[in-house]
């Protein structure tokens, strides 16, 4: 059951993450931890909320690096928890790193109650990431959040509101914006080498069936009503929990916010787009027509952005696209083409009467340490106070917007116009997906 709102205040932490909170937070609550610059030789002290699979991901990378204490472990699952705090121990002795002993919790409130905790990464699923990374910002804590940044456009704007409000340092695990080949690329793009770039593919093929299940006992020793959090209150279904929660709405947007995140972010950082003008989206559940999946297995979106058009493309039943690449980008100027994925980039004149308009550029290979990267960038950005990490929350925010700009052209079935300007569409129905209705008690006010 969840507790009462009175429950949760004198449990001492607010359940509402917004503005106008600094009264109830409990002493101790908040800005007294890690304000400060730390020295290059201080340690950061770290927990992780949601540890199953890209919650593991990224902490066996941060006790990889040597200024980096592991200090809580939490998640609504214990047999997830028991079983990554073993994981943790055996990569850390087979890594030869300190082999850390980190406290164990099921609430991640109690982990943001603790004051020597610096920074929490999180990798819960979508629908909570915007909750806790904002009251983690309350408690005085750096984060770490995983991508998409949110499940909706609204509480992604509260994100970025809540960093600059409560001044915290926040990487989002958009990795490829720390890695050597993509910043090359990026090089490269805005050499203008390729002459205007009028049209941009960016695709993700491949995809398994998720079968439809009845409805089951929760698992033993799983919380759910605080996995669910802030959605909608349903029976457990095995298809909705660990995983494929990807595929249902009221956690998370399907291919597109999983993947379409990272690289639509590729296409916006190159081209310095910031907002669409247009969306139009067409797809379905066309590939598994009468499996359990709610977002799309097949998905076209065509974003306008003033001279820049942009396709996503998302295909459960293709493998790869006809040059045998399973995800990637494709950037199309008058003088070639530059192909990149997640190994290399590349770029293929285009002929001018039998003649190469620009020089081609050979495969330039992933070096494979993006990851690692990343999480120096953050813990050295919060040595230094520096807001400005390689995938800060407004880089987040941005590209959160776009991708869930093209599911609510899916979900409405309407090419959509978009108004910078005031931050809404013109078509009225498509604005009611911008905000989510969160399940009470959880709420996040306007920041
Ligand atoms: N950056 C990347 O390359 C990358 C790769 C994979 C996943 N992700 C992102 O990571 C997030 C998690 O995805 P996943 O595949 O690891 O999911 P997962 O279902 O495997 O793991 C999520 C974990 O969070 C736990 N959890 C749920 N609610 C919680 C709560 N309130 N408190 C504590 N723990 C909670 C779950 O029990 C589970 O152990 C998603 O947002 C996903 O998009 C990023």
């Amino acid at each position: 059951m969840a507790q009462s709102r009175r429950e949760f205040l004198n449990s001492g932490l607010s359940l509402a993450a917004g503005a106008g909170l600094a009264g109830i937070l409990p002493v101790g609550f908040g800005l007294q931890s890690c304000t400060g610059r730390k020295g290059a030789n201080d340690r950061i002290r770290i927990a992780l909320i949601g540890c199953r699979n890209q919650g593991y991901n990224n902490v066996c990378t941060f006790i990889e690096q040597p200024d980096v204490d592991l200090v809580a472990l939490c998640d609504i699952d214990k047999n997830i928890l028991d079983s990554r705090f073993a994981d943790i121990q055996k990569y850390a002795y087979d890594k030869k790193v300190t082999v850390p002993k980190p406290d164990k919790y099921e609430d991640f409130r109690k982990v943001l109650e603790r004051k020597d905790i610096d920074a929490v990464i999180i990798a819960t699923p979508d629908h909570w990431h915007a909750l806790i990374t904002i009251m983690a910002c309350q408690a005085g804590k750096d984060v770490y959040v995983e991508k998409p940044v949110a499940n909706s456009v609204f509480e992604a704007d509260q994100m970025v509101h809540a960093a600059e409000r409560y001044k915290r340092v926040i990487q989002v695990g958009q990795w490829q914006r720390s890695g050597l080949h993509w910043q090359e690329m990026v090089d490269f793009i805005q050499s203008e080498k390729l002459g205007p770039i009028s049209h941009v593919e960016v695709w993700r093929y491949g995809g398994n069936p998720v079968p439809k299940l009845p409805d089951a006992p929760k698992p033993q020793g799983v919380n759910y009503d605080l996995w669910l959090g802030p959605a909608q209150l349903r029976p457990f279904n095995p298809n909705r929990f660990h995983y494929n929660f990807r595929w249902f709405w009221d956690y998370a947007g399907g291919k597109m916010t999983d993947w379409g995140v990272h690289l639509l972010d590729m296409a916006m950082w190159s081209l310095k787009l910031k907002q669409p003008d247009t969306i139009k989206a067409t797809g379905g559940n066309l590939v598994y027509p009468d499996d359990a999946m709610e977002t799309p297995d097949t998905l076209t979106v065509e974003y306008q952005f003033d001279q820049t058009l942009v396709v996503w493309q998302n295909n459960f039943g293709l493998k790869t696209n006809e040059f045998g690449f399973d995800h990637g980008l494709e950037f199309h100027g008058n003088n070639g083409t530059l192909r990149a994925n997640r190994n290399f980039w590349e770029v293929i004149p285009a002929s001018l009467n039998g003649v190469p308009a620009t020089e081609p550029v050979p495969r330039n290979m992933n070096a494979g340490n993006d990851l690692s990267l990343h999480v120096r960038n953050f813990l050295d950005a919060i040595k230094m106070r520096n807001f400005d990490t390689a995938a800060n929350i407004k880089i987040g925010r941005d590209v959160a917007r776009v991708a869930h700009m093209g599911n609510i052209s899916y979900r409405t079935g309407q090419l959509l116009h978009w108004n910078a300007d005031n931050g809404s569409f013109n078509e009225q129905v498509a604005n009611s997906y911008l905000t989510p209705s969160f399940r009470k008690p959880w709420e996040i006010n306007k920041i």
